[in-house]
């Protein structure tokens, strides 16, 4: 690089600092298998401003200042040793490893974030990056709890994907609607596995367009009795659990269910529990995105390798749910951690830089 780009950052420069300080960040160049993203959007996860509202309360092993952001698209500006399949100008959709690693360079609110390769993917010309930037945590999350074999462990998706079939097994993924649930169905239905979902009547038709099979009321008194009829006999590969009151909800379905096969155990990416008694036959594994989770040879890394490139150009995977920008700028960030914080459905809030 003839001369090393000047970088910008929104900094949570101290525990519960309130905006982020926007200022000077090193621009680091890139290690072996890591390039340098000049992002052009930014998503914004509830992990964001939950950092900033709670302080130590949330992911202690953090020091400060630190620079969140885990969802970016943007540009290639500079490429590592022994990367292949990118080059300088390269579009690309990635995710920010910072939280992970407590390593600010990979954050994602700044303007020049460092990438590792299989976290990764080129996005066609066809995508903008605002609407890329809803895919980064979102596939990481969803792919570790389906995929990864300390949760479901269910085969990986494919392109073409594999024909869905309800021998092979249901999986049953609540909160389809929101950005992890969006995600999570694509994926499982792309890997040849049938979806039934939970979501409020308004997204019906969008999560069914996503690829589930059947959707539910999460709001319905009958909603547990409802998702046992539509699986009843069928192999259950487990479930997925996205907003409060789902643990519970998967907990008794998987509970009671009689079919050739159950996996009783629920990946739990977010959601409070309902306060009821679980039942002792049923695991409940927190999805934890540690440094192995991150890693080259993750399964989110597979996703993001042999998974993602040619799904995004096929249309087999659609980024989803739709980008809603609040506005352009590190400055916008605090805005977006607040539009955030009020509550979505079936959208993203996003940032133009
Ligand atoms: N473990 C991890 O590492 C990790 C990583 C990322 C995210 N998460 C967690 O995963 C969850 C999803 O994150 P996100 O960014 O995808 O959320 P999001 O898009 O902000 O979530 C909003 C959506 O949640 C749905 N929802 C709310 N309560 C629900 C319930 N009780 N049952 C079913 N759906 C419900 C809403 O559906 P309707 O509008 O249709 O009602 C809405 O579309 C959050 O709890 C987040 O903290 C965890």
């Amino acid at each position: 690089m003839a001369q090393t780009p000047e970088n910008k950052a929104a900094w949570l420069s101290g525990s519960k600092v309130t905006p982020p300080e926007i200022g000077p960040a090193p621009y680091t160049a890139p290690g072996p298998h890591q390039m340098v993203v000049r992002n052009s959007a930014v998503g914004i996860n509830q992990v964001d401003w939950a950092k900033q509202l709670l302080g130590e309360g949330l992911l202690g092993h953090i020091s400060y200042p630190f620079i969140l952001g885990e969802d970016v698209a943007g540009t290639v500006v500079e490429v590592g040793e022994g990367i292949e399949r990118f080059s300088v100008g390269d579009r690309v959709v990635a995710a920010a490893g910072a939280i992970s690693l407590n390593s600010s360079l990979e954050g994602g609110f700044q303007l020049y974030t460092v990438i590792r390769e299989w976290l990764a993917a080129p996005l066609p010309d066809s995508i903008t990056f605002e609407q890329a930037s809803v895919i980064p945590l979102a596939i990481f999350t969803a792919s570790h709890g389906l995929f990864d074999t300390e949760y479901l462990g269910l085969d990986l998706p494919t392109v073409p994907a594999l024909q869905s079939s309800s021998e092979k097994g249901t999986v049953i993924i609540t909160g389809g609607s929101s950005a992890v649930g969006s995600t999570a169905i694509q994926l499982a239905v792309s890997a040849g596995y049938e979806v039934v979902t939970t979501a409020s009547p308004k997204n019906f038709d969008y999560v069914k367009k996503l690829g589930a099979t059947h959707v539910f009321d999460y709001k319905s008194e009958t909603v547990v009795d409802d998702i046992s009829a539509a699986v009843k006999g069928l192999p259950l590969a487990g479930g997925y659990s996205i907003g409060d009151g789902s643990i519970d909800l998967l907990a008794a379905v998987l509970a009671k269910h009689e079919g050739p096969s159950t996996k009783k155990v629920i990946a739990l990416a977010g959601g409070q529990p309902g306060g009821g008694s679980l039942h002792p036959s049923v695991a409940v594994k927190f999805i934890l995105l540690g440094p192995d989770a991150a890693g080259p040879d993750s399964v989110t890394g597979k996703v993001y390798k042999n998974y993602l490139p040619e799904a995004l150009a096929s249309g087999q995977y659609v980024p989803s749910p739709e980008a809603i920008v609040v506005g352009k700028g590190l400055e916008k960030i605090q805005e977006a951690f607040g539009a955030h914080m009020q509550g979505v459905s079936a959208k993203k809030i996003v940032v133009s830089l």
